[in-house]
């Protein structure tokens, strides 16, 4: 019975996407503590450099997305996302804020130092949910 059988399929291929792409539930990998002058020197260019969108709290503006929310877990946002956004920009896709242009002037050590302040801030404060 052919129909069946796909109907089966679809059902497992959307519980491994369900399972995939789940931002809601808090069993997924734990954010490691970050290295305390790393944190201390990337909240300095986080404050500077990205605060103005994202929100010095880290909780968003009218310009731009909070960083506490769920989908910016690193299982769905990676350390790489940080680097890809700064350098080469991000196209408008979660949010209704418009695209983020790149960052200029920030070295790949100073893109580690912001990723961990904003890991920090997820590992100690906790995640948004996502959509909002
Ligand atoms: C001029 C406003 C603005 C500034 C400044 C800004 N961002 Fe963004 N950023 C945005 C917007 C808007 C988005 C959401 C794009 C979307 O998903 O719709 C975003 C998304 C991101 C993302 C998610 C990337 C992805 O792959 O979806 C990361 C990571 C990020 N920003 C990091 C930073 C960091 C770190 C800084 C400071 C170095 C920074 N941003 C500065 C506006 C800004």
């Amino acid at each position: 019975m052919p129909a069946m059988w796909n109907r089966a399929m679809l059902a497992a291929a959307c519980a491994v996407l369900v399972g995939a792409c789940n931002t809601s539930d808090a069993n997924d990998m734990a954010i490691p503590a970050q290295d305390g002058e790393l944190v201390a020197a990337g909240e300095a260019i986080y404050q500077a450099t990205c605060s103005s969108c994202h929100g010095s709290d880290l909780r968003g503006t009218d310009q731009g997305p909070s960083h506490l929310s769920a989908v910016y877990r690193p299982n769905h946002h990676s350390d790489a996302a940080f680097l890809l956004a700064i350098k080469v920009g991000v196209a408008e896709h979660h949010w209704r804020f418009g695209a983020m242009d790149p960052v200029p002037g920030l070295t790949d050590d100073d893109i580690a130092a912001v990723t961990a302040f904003v890991r920090d801030r997820q590992r100690t404060e906790g995640f948004e949910p996502y959509p909002p």
